[in-house]
């Protein structure tokens, strides 16, 4: 069996209770999302590469290490999606949506791809649900969205859930400020890791996010975005905290959050769990006033986050896992009644009946017990003297007709 075929490397199968948790984490953020006026939105599991290396830009881990991209064999680069924010934008402008009432209010749930390291929390395929609002700049599209990704994680019991939050500014106030801290990191270079060294000219940001010891002693006394926002950009965020402070979500400032993808403007968020360990991003987002421009279309404005599907079970208390109701499980004695079981199981799943048809080639005994494992209320067994139907609760057996047993598990025995 040594040849047997397994799961590639960060990914897996889901199945039984955890099935049932990610079904009960869906309809959960379907009811938040839906009711604040979210539409669900699915678009493909692949793209043109171009869509991510100008959206979610050309010197992100993500674009530069982490895409599975290929040929698709006509000539095209194409690659599995590694985020939802630069498909919703691109399928914005494809379907025309600025024709719509704005801003436009986008739902989805569905599996992403990232070329990375696996470990807990972190894996090849995972999924994602995701929100944006494309098309206002109103701060309270912000705040309105960060409190929705609360409510949800809430909703579903994630634990040790903090907040932490921030503003890039605009990319003219972000490039000044990247001159500066250019500046100031080449000014400590002797301290820094190789690795952050190396990205001063393309990413100097990223210092921030950096676990080596000296990189983390020059950082704390670096110029902050924070403190060199334009007057626009801090009335921008002055008014989310308002609004959050308002409604009494709890979250820190966080002068030193970066988001590994480029395309973010004004505010920046993240969930983060302390149950999770290493990789302890729940869920995250911002706005991104540029990358519809960066992807084609005219200037439009956009907010929006994503929350790992797999980061949130991880830290949730599993929900209890019912299976769902079964009315009626279907038997028969002898071959020759099997069609007109299958016909009874028919008739009353169309009926509108939950029903099950014997068909594992059990014995009335091994039937019985299915069907109690099953939890059915009743038993129906096609035999010689007719039905013979058992009240699973009660206990209670009789032979009737066939054709009355849709009438009496909806009536009684
Ligand atoms: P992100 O922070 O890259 O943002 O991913 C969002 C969430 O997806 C993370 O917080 C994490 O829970 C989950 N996640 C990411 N990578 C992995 C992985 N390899 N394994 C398991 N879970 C993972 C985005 O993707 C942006 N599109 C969010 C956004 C929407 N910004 C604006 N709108």
């Amino acid at each position: 069996l040594s040849d047997r075929i397994k799961t590639p490397r960060g990914t897996s199968d889901v199945l039984g209770d955890d099935a049932l948790a990610r079904e009960q984490l869906e309809r959960h953020a379907k009811r938040i999302l839906e009711r604040a006026g979210y539409a669900r939105i699915e678009t493909p599991t692949f793209e043109s590469t171009a869509l991510f290396a100008r959206g979610v830009g050309e010197s992100t881990d993500v674009v530069q290490k982490e895409m599975y991209t290929f040929d698709d064999g006509g000539g095209n680069s194409i690659t599995l999606r590694p985020e939802g924010t630069a498909p919703v934008c691109r399928a914005y402008l494809e379907n025309g949506m600025h024709k719509l009432p704005q801003p436009v209010k986008l739902w989805y749930l569905g599996a992403f791809f990232r070329s990375e390291r696996p470990q807990h929390g972190r894996y090849r395929q995972f999924w994602q649900v995701g929100a944006e609002a494309i098309g206002s700049d109103d701060p309270a599209v912000d705040a309105e969205l960060i409190v929705l990704l609360a409510e949800i994680l809430e909703a579903i019991g994630v634990q040790q859930v903090r907040l932490v939050l921030s503003s890039l500014g605009t990319p003219d106030a972000r490039a000044g400020y990247k001159a500066e801290l250019q500046a100031y990191l080449r000014a400590h270079e002797h301290d820094l890791s190789a690795d952050v060294r190396d990205r001063i000219d393309l990413n100097p940001l990223r210092a921030f996010d950096a676990d080596h010891p000296g990189t983390k002693r020059v950082m704390e006394a670096a110029p902050r975005m924070l403190d060199r926002l334009g007057d626009e950009d801090r009335e921008h965020f002055e008014t989310v905290r308002r609004l959050l402070d308002g409604v009494g979500l709890a979250y820190e400032v966080d002068t030193t959050l970066v988001r590994g993808l480029d395309y973010y403007t004004r505010t920046v968020f993240e969930f983060t769990s302390d149950a999770l360990g290493a990789q302890s991003g729940v869920g995250g987002g911002g706005r991104y006033d540029g990358l519809i421009e960066q992807i084609g279309g005219p200037h439009t404005p956009g907010m929006g986050w994503a929350a790992g599907v797999e980061r949130m079970l991880l830290t949730s208390p599993s929900p209890p896992t019912a299976p769902p109701p079964l009315d009626l499980y279907v038997a028969y004695a002898k071959p020759e009644y099997k069609d007109t079981a299958f016909r009874l199981a028919a008739d009353a799943r169309r009926a509108g009946h939950s029903a099950q048809l014997e068909l594992g080639g059990r014995s009335v005994k091994g039937t019985f017990k299915q069907a109690d494992r099953a939890g059915a209320r009743y038993v129906a067994i096609l035999g010689d003297e007719g039905t013979a139907l058992r009240d699973m609760e009660s206990g209670e057996q009789r032979d009737v007709e066939t054709d009355t047993v849709m009438h009496h598990i909806t009536h009684g025995l």
